[in-house]
């Protein structure tokens, strides 16, 4: 399997190349910004990008996702519920449904509507081994709910649906906000407060 996070934009925004394996086929996540370098790292991984997977619509999650499409003739693929809030260029070419999959080479990829952050807003499960998780979640915190569509008690409960997936799932978060660019999902539900809060109470009230 190929993975790798790239830090691109003026945002610290993460986006990610996943390959089956040199030369086999590809997705991006997040084209946010920067197309010629993810195009660099596609080439060297010589993958053959067939998607690309939209978090959410946050221009700083989709700036590059036209252009990554014109040069590689990939899908664009996010939640129903974003393709309302996708502006200029950009239309999605399918959606993916909460609990949807693809199968990835000898692996699956399945989708997980994380609503709160945005309506739309998914996660990954890539192969068992990583969460992508857009700006539903970051090392050491979420996302914010008061950008347009935004839902705080839509977030507890996506916070909650992610708390139930396995420890051993590498995180694979939207921005690097926090101390590390990744972090184990077992790590951050003892480390991460807006994971720790066991109600809506306590995660309103954190700072
Ligand atoms: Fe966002």
């Amino acid at each position: 399997m190929v993975m790798e996070q790239l830090r691109l934009g003026p945002g610290a925004n993460f986006v990610y190349v996943f390959g089956t394996g040199e030369g086999g086929e590809g997705f991006v996540v997040d084209p946010g910004a920067e197309p010629d370098r993810i195009l660099t790292c596609v080439k060297a991984h010589r993958l053959d990008i067939t998607r690309i997977i939209l978090t959410h619509h946050h221009h700083d999650h989709v700036g590059a996702a036209a252009t990554l499409k014109a040069r590689t003739g990939a899908k664009i693929l996010a939640h129903a519920a974003t393709r309302p809030y996708l502006r200029g260029e950009i239309s999605l070419d399918g959606t993916l449904a909460d609990g949807e999959g693809f199968a990835f080479g000898d692996h699956e990829v399945r989708v997980i509507h994380t609503p709160g952050h945005t309506p739309g807003g998914i996660c990954l499960v890539v192969a068992d081994r990583w969460l992508v998780t857009g700006d539903t979640l970051f090392i050491g915190n979420c996302g914010r709910t008061d950008l347009p569509g935004g839902d705080a008690h839509a977030l507890y409960n996506s916070l909650q649906s992610l708390k139930r997936l396995p420890d051993h799932l590498v995180i694979l978060p939207g921005h690097d906000y926090g101390d590390a660019p990744s972090r184990t999902l077992g790590e951050e539900k003892s480390r991460n407060p807006t994971l720790r809060a066991a109600t809506f109470g306590e995660f309103q009230a954190i700072p």
